[in-house]
Formats: structure tokens, sequence, C-alpha cells
């Protein structure tokens, strides 16, 4: 397993809006260095390097790839050039941090994974919110049992978007709510579940581009667990995330960053009853970016799969193919086995 010294150096693959983001954010993280940015132009690689302080660009992806003084890549192309490209940097025995969702279907990821596997390099798929304590601080008191057996999942993530030019309104790209919102509110479904889901049933509603603009899906789990999930580009933002089980419940907004006007906090309700207080519990929540950013750089350095607190391999396999489930049962009309 390549096991490259701290700080990490990081290469980013396009001169993406959500790189500058990356960048910013990780900027205070000693652990890592965002060294260099590939761009299919060498003029957008210029001027994104300019902007945001980077040392090195690249006028190709494959030249970043091959440059030995790279040891992990950020992958934040379009959601269907995820499993290519990062199947070339694990080639290329780059560790790889790739945007979510991780893959368009079950099989890219799996062939992600094996990439990861056999050049002995870390694949990850960056969800900020999993990095985040508030997210921690749910995780355990659900998998401490404070809520009781969970029975219940709902998650919905909505944002108004219509630009037909956007890389999230073109199906060639792997576009749509359910890809982009959606894979948000279904991550979150998998990492409280504990469980791979058996079955969903979806509806659609479709835009003009022909990808998904609002979907509600229903899945079903062996244990006997049902979870809701909702993804819109036509809706206000919203972003909720409730886990109720037999003994009480949560509602949280997992948010990526910390929220703009108010302190984070989630709330819970430990009991069964209405009258049952609900307590809000406040949280730290820093910037998204650098803790996901630095969870990645001590996993990477240490070969320690503890450092990562993201979804793990098996979970991001699972994401991928519930999200691939939820277009398909809403195209078809019917429930799809996962
Ligand atoms: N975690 C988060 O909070 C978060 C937030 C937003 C987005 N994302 C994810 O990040 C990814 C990028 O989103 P974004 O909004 O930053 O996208 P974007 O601004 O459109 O950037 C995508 C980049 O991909 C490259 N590219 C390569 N082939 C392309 C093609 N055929 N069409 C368009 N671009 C192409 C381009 O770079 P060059 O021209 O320089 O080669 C482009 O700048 C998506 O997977 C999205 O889901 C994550």
């Amino acid at each position: 397993m390549s096991r490259p010294a701290l700080p990490i150096r990081i290469g980013v693959l396009g001169a993406a809006a959500i790189a500058r983001d990356f960048i910013k954010g990780s900027a205070p993280s000693k652990l890592l260095r965002v060294t260099a940015v590939a761009s299919r132009t060498a003029d957008k690689a210029a001027a994104f390097a300019r902007d945001t302080g980077i040392e090195r660009t690249f006028a190709s992806y494959a030249a970043m790839l091959a440059d030995p003084d790279i040891d992990a890549v950020y992958n934040p192309l379009p959601n269907g050039l995820h499993a290519e490209w990062s199947i070339r940097a694990l080639d290329a025995r780059k560790h790889v941090l790739c945007e979510k969702p991780l893959a368009a279907s079950e099989a890219e990821a799996k062939a992600m994974f094996a990439a990861a596997q056999r050049n002995g390099v870390h694949l990850v798929e960056a969800y900020p919110y999993l990095a985040q304590s508030m997210t921690l601080e749910v995780r355990k008191l659900v998998n401490t049992g404070v809520i009781g057996k969970p029975q219940l999942i709902r998650a919905s993530f909505g944002i108004p978007f219509s630009d037909p030019n956007n890389i999230r309104l073109i199906a060639d790209l792997a576009g749509g709510a359910v890809m982009d919102v959606g894979s948000y509110a279904t991550s979150f479904i998998r990492v409280m579940a504990n469980e791979r889901p058996r079955r969903v049933h979806a509806v659609a509603q479709w835009g003009a581009t022909g990808v998904d603009r609002t979907v509600a899906g229903t899945f079903e789990f062996p244990s006997g667990l049902l979870a809701q999930v909702g993804a819109s580009f036509a809706t206000g933002y919203h972003r909720h995330g409730q886990v109720a089980g037999d003994a009480g419940c949560i509602d949280t907004m997992f948010l990526n960053h910390p929220p703009i006007g108010g302190p984070a906090a989630f709330q819970l309700r430990r009991g069964t009853m209405g009258v049952t207080p609900i307590e809000t519990i406040p949280v730290a929540v820093g910037n998204g970016f650098l803790a996901e950013a630095e969870s990645f750089a001590n996993l990477v350095s240490s070969g320690d799969l503890a450092a990562w607190t993201g979804a793990t391999a098996q979970e991001s396999i699972d994401i991928a193919a519930m999200l691939e489930a939820l277009i398909k049962s809403a195209r078809q009309g019917t429930a799809v086995d996962i």
C-alpha cells in the first residue's frame, strides 16, 4: 500500500466550480496541499491556478496523472466521468477522493474499488456532511440504540435548478436530481440504516433535458426498516433527515458546512410519546471540506481505515446501487430489486 508522507500533495482533475470551494475550505490544513490542477485547456488551468494560488498546471488530465509529485487526486468531474477518471488515477497509483455520487451505477462503483485494490491505493467518496461532528454524533446515538431500533428513515434534499447547460441537467453526464441532491439523501439513509436495502419503488417528474427533476422513492430493508427519499431541482432549498426508532426520534439537517444565520444543532426525542420533550443538541460545525480533506489525508498517510469518517467501500457501492435503482424504478414504473 502506498503511504505518502504528510502533507499529502493533491492534484485536481478539472477546473470545476466546486474545486474552488474545496481548495479554499481545505487551505488551513497542515495535512495536505493542493499543488496542481489539470484542465482540458491550458488557459483554463492557468486562470484557475491564478485565482486559487495553485503552483502547478497541466493541460490534460493524463499529464497530471503521470506526474510522480502528485500523491492523490481530487475528482470533481461531471458524474458521468467519475468512474473513468478515478480508475485512470487509481491505475496511476494515486489515492482518489472522488466527488459524490461516486459512480453512475453499481457496476461502475465496483470497478472503481477493484482498481483501488489492485493498485494498493485508497478510493473514497466525498460527502462533507459525513465528516461533520453533527453527523458523527447522530450516527453514534443511532448506533448505540438511544432511539431504539430504526423503523422509518426519511431524507430529502431540494434546490431550484433550471440552467439546461449545467452538468446537472445533462443526461449523458449522469445528471438529474437523484444523482445530485438525491445522492446526499440516499447516502444519509444508507449510513443510518446500517444495511443495504433489498428493493425500491420510485416515482419521478421528468425535466425537458431528459433527466429526473423531482423523485420520491421508498426503500425496503431486510430488517423490516422502511425509508423514504426525496430529491428535487424544482423546490426551494430544503435539507432534512429523520431517523425514527421504536424508542425515539432524531431530526437533522446533516449539514456540509456551518448553517447561515444560526447555531448548528439537531433535535432528539428520547421516548415514544408526543409529550416527551424534544432536546436540541448543539454541535460544532466547521468547514466540511476541511474536515473531509483531513480525514482523507489521515487515511492515505496512515493506511488506517478508521481514519476515514465517510462512507466505507461497501456503503459507497450500496449508495450507487440505490441511486441506479431509484432511476430505473421511476423509469419503469415498477419496484426494482437492489
Ligand atoms: N460535495 C459537494 O458539496 C459538491 C457540491 C457541488 C458539486 N459537487 C460535485 O462535484 C462535481 C462537479 O460539480 P461542479 O458544479 O463543480 O461542476 P462544473 O463547475 O461544471 O465543473 C466540472 C468540470 O469538469 C470538467 N469537464 C470534463 N468534461 C466535461 C464535460 N463534458 N462537460 C462539462 N465539464 C467537463 C471541466 O473542467 P475542465 O474544462 O477544466 O477540464 C469542468 O470545469 C459533480 O460530481 C457534483 O456532484 C459536490
